[in-house]
């Protein structure tokens, strides 16, 4: 009876003093991480006003100039080789860029010595991501990520967590499965480049209330939900985070984002999401497979921030067992150029809430199925209601029966002569060519690439 009520009154003591400071810890961090939080949103939407383009145009028709002497550059080049670049088979004829950004840098011997070279690279509404260039490089060394609160050095979680500019390299090939999402600061650029680095099995990436981020060269795939808990996003910050949505890459509330040669498939969620006030974003070179809701740019109807964004998705191949969102849009503005689309299950773009898409030198194949031949899809309206949305299509290849359904004003063209007159971008009969180099890239030191 003594005896267990003295156990009784240890349990009651032990709960007392291991609970209580639990609650005070929890409940004073709770509030200030919200003031936290509240800080980073509000400095993170002075950065989105600032990269907002008030006139799109100038964005689109810089990116078309470019892309149209690339293209014109790299064929006059290899007008004796013509014949070999038809088909459907591997390159294996030496080093060739195609496009505009991979013209500004590839195909180098000496590109590992000039790896910041890269930054200065990127076309579309990204133009001004630099990423870490004014920084030292970091080398990741160590693939292991199990402490989320306090990132071993050498890790790609340490890397990201700092507060100064970095380019962020890799020791050696690599398969990263993040325990939680990675958490980025800005000014970072993760540079796959050399090696073999695969971020999969686990949680994602998250580029949230940053500025100035590039990822390149990375394979994400079968990403998970991340179970939320205690998580660092910086050196001198971290806090409880609900579970991730299991997107690869989650750009939230975030400024000047450049992805480039990444490749990506079957992660839990979306392959790429922009949300929540993100702007000045490029995706370029991408090779997407195996996914259903690929690319989702503005995830709420009532999010009326997202009027500001701007995204290029260019020069991306979407290929095997898509399904649909190539992407999916809603309020912004989005250049779709020079991409090829080999597979949709359902359809390639689509949106709701009046987005402006303007589609250019894609190339559109659609499936076999007679119902899935159309490229576009709305969504929530009525078709006297999106009849006023601006959905253009220009230039565009449709082969196997797809059509896009184009909206808004049939003079949309004369009222944007920057935009097309005359600087169409690359033909859509070079887009194979174009795309052919998407996804990750074999780079190996000392070697072209
Ligand atoms: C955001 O911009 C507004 C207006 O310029 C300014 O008053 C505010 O202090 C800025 N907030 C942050 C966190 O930088
Ligand atoms: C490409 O080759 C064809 C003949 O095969 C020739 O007529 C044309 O002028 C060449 N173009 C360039 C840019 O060299």
């Amino acid at each position: 009876m003594r005896k267990s009520n003295s156990k009784l009154f240890i349990v009651f003591l032990f709960t007392f003093t291991i609970v209580v400071p639990t609650l005070i810890f929890a409940h004073g961090s709770a509030n200030e991480d919200e003031k936290y939080w509240q800080l980073r949103q509000e400095e993170a939407w002075n950065n989105t006003l600032k990269a907002y383009e008030p006139n799109p145009e100038k964005i689109t028709g810089i990116f078309n100039k470019h892309a149209n002497n690339a293209v014109n550059e790299f064929l006059s080049e290899t007008n004796s080789t013509r014949r070999e670049l038809r088909g459907n088979k591997k390159w294996d004829g030496g080093c060739l860029a195609t496009n505009p950004i991979d013209r500004c840098w590839r195909c180098q011997p000496n590109w590992a010595d000039n790896r910041k070279r890269l930054a200065d690279c990127v076309l579309g509404f990204g133009h001004n991501t630099i990423g870490g260039k004014n920084g030292e490089f970091y080398l990741v060394t160590d693939p292991s990520d199990d402490n989320i609160l306090d990132p071993k050095p050498g890790t790609l979680r340490h890397a990201v967590i700092q507060k100064v500019p970095l380019w962020i390299i890799f020791q050696r090939d690599m398969l990263i499965r993040l325990q939680q999402e990675l958490i980025m600061q800005g000014d970072k650029t993760i540079d796959a480049r050399g090696v073999t680095v695969h971020i999969a099995y686990g949680a994602g990436i998250t580029i949230q209330f940053v500025r100035n981020v590039i990822i390149h060269g990375l394979h994400v795939h079968d990403i998970h939900q991340g179970s939320g808990g205690l998580i660092r996003d910086s050196v001198e910050h971290f806090g409880i985070r609900t579970m991730s949505d299991g997107d690869g890459i989650s750009i939230f509330g975030s400024s000047d984002v450049w992805i480039d040669h990444v490749s990506m498939w079957n992660c839990y969620d979306g392959l790429i999401d922009a949300v929540e006030g993100s702007t000045a974003i490029t995706i370029s070179n991408g090779h997407f497979t195996d996914h259903n809701e690929v690319m989702l740019f503005g995830a709420s109807d009532s999010q009326s921030k997202d009027a500001v964004m701007q995204i290029t998705v260019a020069f991306n191949h979407f290929g095997k067992r898509l399904v649909q969102r190539m992407p999916r849009c809603r309020w912004g503005y989005i250049h779709v150029v020079n991409n090829d689309y080999t597979h949709w299950e359902m359809y390639a773009i689509g949106g709701s809430q009046h987005p402006t898409i303007i589609s250019q030198g894609n190339r559109f194949i659609a499936p076999p199925d007679i119902f899935k031949k159309e490229v576009t899809k709305r969504d929530y309206a009525e078709e006297s209601t999106w009849k006023q949305w601006t959905w253009r299509s220009e230039g565009d290849l449709f082969m196997n029966g797809a059509f896009f359904v184009q909206s808004g004003d049939p003079d949309f063209t004369k009222k944007h002569p920057q935009l097309y007159d005359g600087i169409a971008p690359a033909d859509s009969s070079q887009v194979t060519w174009i795309t052919r180099f998407a996804g990750s890239l074999l780079c190996r030191v000392g070697l072209p690439c």
